[in-house]
């Protein structure tokens, strides 16, 4: 479900025609829709509503400020990796009792931070950085609240880019060897190990892995519990898939059916940190056609949209629903299917301006002709899109713009030349 419709052939974000936004902000540019972030997050409270739950949106999947505010003022939490990221949600009005802090290597200044804001748990990825913590807690005064992240040693289920519960990936404690990390910090004065977490991979279309993983994390909370450790809650991360290129995904009800009997057996809190469910559909990004060429028996589109914006097709071949803002007529507004054989199109690479073979958003994809100057919609860019992007090229990067029904604002203006080298010490 999102907000981006196309209204006689006019694509809209909630009701906002996305022309009227490019003329006003340049391109490219974010388009992010209020309507659609705050359903997927309402979506998720929903479904878990029958245990205790805390949402930790996950602030690395998009962390500008205004959509991370939203996000508090809605409920959420954050799940922060860096000081960087801490700082970002204390700034969006994040409180630390619902702030969880992952990541396999947080530095002695970031445990510091986090710990005098007092964050709800971190999730801690191996035993060095468990006695770490500990000692740094101990020079604070304080003891540190923490989820012993396991690694449960699932079948592959997504990129093996972005799958992080398989053998052979750096993330948290392996199944086997959890138990002997935990059992070396029982009574320890300056560690409570009050939960368990894990983080399946991303993205997840299918409920399974969860099935698995919160079958494996019961057996390890019940063992935790022998040993002495007042487990009260389970982290089952995020991973929850979009609707990418058609109806893919699972709603949070079918994810809620295999982790909320789990989590009433193990009489814990839970919490979830989704990212790109709530933000993933609710961004697009807009961009105009400079050029059209063919060349060596292929068509190409050139956009001003490129890898530094929008690096997923680069880095993991992803696929993005691509689609002209405001297609001639005879040609579907949309399509259906965006991989089926279109009547009045031809394939075509929708490549930018940076100087890569792999700067691409999509290869061999079916669209229509365009000529300059053409506005051209790329779906579901809200999560990962504007937070991987860079000045690779030395490209300013793009604006960010929120709608909210007939109004939007810009929530991140675009760089200039001269935020390009402001950091640089002077020649
Ligand atoms: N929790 C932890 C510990 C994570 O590592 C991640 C994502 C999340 C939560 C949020 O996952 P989500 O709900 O968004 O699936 N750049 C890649 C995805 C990298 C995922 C990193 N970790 C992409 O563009 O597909």
């Amino acid at each position: 479900m999102d907000h981006f419709h196309y209204r006689d052939r006019v694509l809209t974000c909630e009701n906002v025609p996305v022309r009227a936004l490019a003329e006003a902000y340049g391109t490219p540019l974010y388009v992010y829709s209020t309507a659609t972030l705050l359903h997927h997050l309402t979506q998720i409270q929903k479904a878990f509503a029958d245990v205790p739950l805390l949402i930790c949106y996950s602030i690395k999947v998009n962390g500008n400020l205004h959509i991370c505010r939203l996000m508090a003022e809605h409920g959420a939490g954050f799940d922060v990796t860096s000081g960087g990221e801490l700082y970002r949600a204390l700034k969006a009005g994040g409180r630390g009792d619902k702030i969880v802090f992952a990541g396999v290597g947080k530095t002695e200044a970031e445990q510091r931070e986090a710990l005098e804001q007092n964050v709800f748990l971190f999730n801690v990825e191996s035993e060095d950085e468990l006695h770490a913590l500990a000692d740094v807690a101990k020079s604070v005064g304080v003891a540190a609240p923490v989820a012993l992240r396991v690694n449960p040693d699932l079948p592959p289920k997504t990129h093996v880019k972005t799958d992080t519960s398989v053998k052979g990936v750096k993330f948290g404690l392996d199944i086997e060897t959890i138990l002997d990390v935990a059992r070396g910090v029982v009574g320890k004065p300056h560690v409570k190990v009050i939960g368990l977490h894990m983080h399946l991979g991303s993205p997840i279309l299918s409920t399974q892995p969860y099935r698995d993983g919160a079958a494996k994390g019961l057996v390890l909370i019940e063992k935790l519990r022998q040993q002495g450790h007042p487990i009260s809650v389970l982290n089952m991360g995020g991973g929850f898939g979009i609707n990418y290129r058609k109806n893919e995904a699972q709603p949070a009800s079918a994810f809620a059916a295999e982790i909320v009997p789990v989590v009433k057996t193990a009489n814990c809190k839970l919490v979830l940190e989704p990212g790109r469910f709530i933000v993933g559909n609710a961004g697009m990004l807009l961009s105009r056609v400079l050029y059209t060429k063919e060349t060596g028996g292929k068509r190409y589109i050139i956009q001003d949209a490129a890898m530094n914006d929008l690096i997923r097709p680069t880095l993991y071949d992803s696929f993005h629903r691509i689609w002209p803002a405001e297609p001639a007529p005879g040609l579907p507004a949309p399509p259906e299917d965006y991989e089926a054989d279109i009547a009045g199109t031809a394939r075509h690479d929708v490549v930018g301006p940076v100087c890569e073979s792999g700067d691409f958003l999509a290869k061999d994809r079916r669209l229509p002709p365009l000529k300059r100057g053409d506005l051209l919609a790329t779906f579901s860019a809200g999560a990962y899109g504007m937070s991987m992007a860079s000045n690779y090229n030395s490209r300013p990067r793009a604006a960010e713009v929120l709608v909210d029904g007939e109004t939007h604002r810009l929530i991140r203006r675009r760089e200039t030349y001269d935020d390009l080298i402001r950091p640089e010490i002077e020649v």
